[in-house]
């Protein structure tokens, strides 16, 4: 059993797609075991992207996920890492195959809908970044 974080980006909650994301996740039979709407500290998304901070999109991309409110998601479930990964399809929506959130909805890199948690342990760092008052079990 694994859990991951989905966040759903400024444009996806403008576009009015947390309804349609929270429900292709329980669709999957993945269990949602946190979830919050909320304007983002920049401090937070600059910790969440830290890996990023020498590339060139970082600036962008953190002015980007505070720029209005986003969706924290803890999902759980088996293989959950990799089955979220999946189901949001490539970073680059002109790569992401269609039946993929992004494939389905995304256009553009800079406004690819949502972020997901790479691997295991970027997932356990993210919901502890994102989470810090604990997940439900
Ligand atoms: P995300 O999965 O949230 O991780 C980093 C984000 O930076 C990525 O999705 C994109 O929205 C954004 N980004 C912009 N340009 C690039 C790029 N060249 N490579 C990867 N991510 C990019």
């Amino acid at each position: 059993m694994e859990t991951t974080l989905v966040l759903i980006k400024p444009g996806g909650v403008q576009r009015r797609m947390i309804g349609e994301i929270t429900r292709r996740i329980e669709q999957r039979n993945l269990k949602i075991v946190g979830l919050k709407l909320l304007r983002a500290p920049r401090s937070t998304v600059e910790e969440h992207y830290a890996e990023h901070r020498e590339r060139p999109f970082f600036g962008s991309v953190v002015d980007y996920l505070t720029s209005g409110p986003i969706v924290a998601i803890a999902v759980q479930g088996d293989n959950a890492v990799k089955a979220i990964r999946a189901m949001m399809g490539a970073t680059n929506p002109l790569e992401a195959a269609p039946g993929t959130i992004r494939g389905d909805f995304a256009l553009t890199i800079d406004d690819n809908l949502t972020h997901s948690s790479s691997d295991p342990g970027a997932a356990f760092r993210e919901l502890s970044l994102w989470f810090p008052e604990g997940i439900l079990a």
